[in-house]
């Protein structure tokens, strides 16, 4: 892939992309130069914008305890260029990071862009720009007509690289029609999102009707999913060891510790408390995804270490879009891996297997 832009220039156009986000956003996002929950708590009693749930307290108290671990340094090494390949779903990345689904992109916010003025255009600059940086990205899905079909077109051009982050609707028929455009897009995996249960004031008016209605899965039904289906499922929105207990028995292929970035409810704890407890409940055996106030290569480092095998980045990456377009994405993708190589460096990891449970600091262990 590209990395031929040096870290000073990737920053300048990161800036510039945020300055014209800003403009577009402003009724919704201020584009903080802290991307931490804090300006925009308060505004809704809902998740209709870039802000949290209620209070915001399930984005900021992530941000903050992402922000108690620290990274211990160990410069004095042989120079190295530090090596942050990745194989995942038979596919292989030049860095554990991935864009986090964000729907409702264009239904629900009319900003004007440059880049794009529907659904699937802003997915294609996301997809492509994530890709052509030697990353990926996850789609999210929405109860809109043809919404999900938008998120997903562009999926065939990067050779299925992208995951359709499929929503648990209570209308089965309206499920597996969206698993099978997934199959038939090539994508190289699917996943759902469980914890959209709690968002149940947007789609479960009518439970049980069409395209109408999100609701909860039991294990059994999870198995069958993960059975029926010849690519990798991904079960998203794991919050505790008891979920990811139950999710281990379906032999799914992995996992996203998340807490949808603060939209399903104010007083979940922080995804980056849970990573260390979960991979010791599970072991190996299953991928271990996690999200929730990543904002930096540093954040990557930090998630690896306790246990992640790979991260993702949720409304930066939509800024990053909104400001750039495709290049934004790429621009972003690059960001932050320049600044996990940075980290890596810093901290003497030569591949990411080196990134270790001893190299990072949990203040305040006491959170949970
Ligand atoms: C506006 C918005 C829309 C989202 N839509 C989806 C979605 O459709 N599917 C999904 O699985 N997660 C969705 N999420 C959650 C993100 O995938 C991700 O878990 C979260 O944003 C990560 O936190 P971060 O934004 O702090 O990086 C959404 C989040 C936001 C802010």
């Amino acid at each position: 892939m590209k990395h031929n832009m040096n870290l000073n220039d990737v920053l300048i156009k990161y800036d510039e992309y945020q300055k014209a986000a800003r403009k577009i956003l402003k009724p919704s996002c201020n584009v903080c130069k802290i991307c931490n929950g804090l300006a925009c708590a308060g505004r809704n009693t809902n998740s209709l914008e870039f802000g949290a749930k209620g209070n915001n307290a399930g984005f900021i108290n992530v941000c903050k305890a992402l922000a108690d671990i620290r990274i211990e340094m160990d410069v004095i090494h042989e120079n190295y260029e530090p090596d942050t390949s990745i194989e995942l779903f038979g596919h292989q990345f030049d860095l554990p990071v991935f864009a986090s689904p964000i729907g409702k992109i264009l239904t629900d916010y009319t900003f004007d862009s440059k880049f794009f003025n529907n659904n699937s255009m802003y997915a294609e600059a996301l997809i492509k720009g994530a890709y052509e940086a030697g990353g990926m990205a996850w789609l999210g899905d929405n109860a809109e007509e043809g919404y999900f079909e938008g998120q997903i077109a562009s999926i065939p051009e990067t050779g299925g690289v992208g995951v359709p982050t499929i929503k648990p609707w209570a209308n089965r028929e309206e499920f597996w029609k969206r698993v099978k455009l997934s199959q038939d897009a090539g994508a190289m995996a699917i996943a759902t999102d469980l914890d959209s249960i709690g968002l149940g004031y947007q789609y479960s008016v009518q439970v049980g009707a069409k395209n109408e209605g999100v609701c909860s899965r039991d294990v059994e039904e999870l198995k069958e999913l993960v059975e029926a289906v010849d690519i990798p499922v991904v079960i998203k929105g794991v919050m505790s060891v008891k979920t990811a207990v139950k999710v281990a028995k379906t032999n799914a292929y992995g996992i996203v510790i998340s807490n949808h970035g603060g939209n399903v409810i104010e007083n979940s704890l922080a995804p980056c408390d849970m990573v260390e407890e979960i991979r010791n409940a599970l072991g190996d055996s299953i991928k271990i995804f996690v999200d929730g106030g990543v904002r930096s290569g540093e954040d990557v480092f930090k998630l690896l270490a306790l246990g992640a095998d790979a991260v993702g980045i949720g409304r930066p990456y939509a800024v990053s879009v909104y400001g750039g377009g495709q290049d934004g994405a790429y621009i972003y993708t690059q960001k932050i891996y320049w600044e996990l190589i940075n980290i890596m460096r810093l901290a003497n990891c030569r591949t990411l297997e080196d990134i270790t449970r001893d190299k990072v600091v949990v203040l305040n262990k006491n959170r949970i």
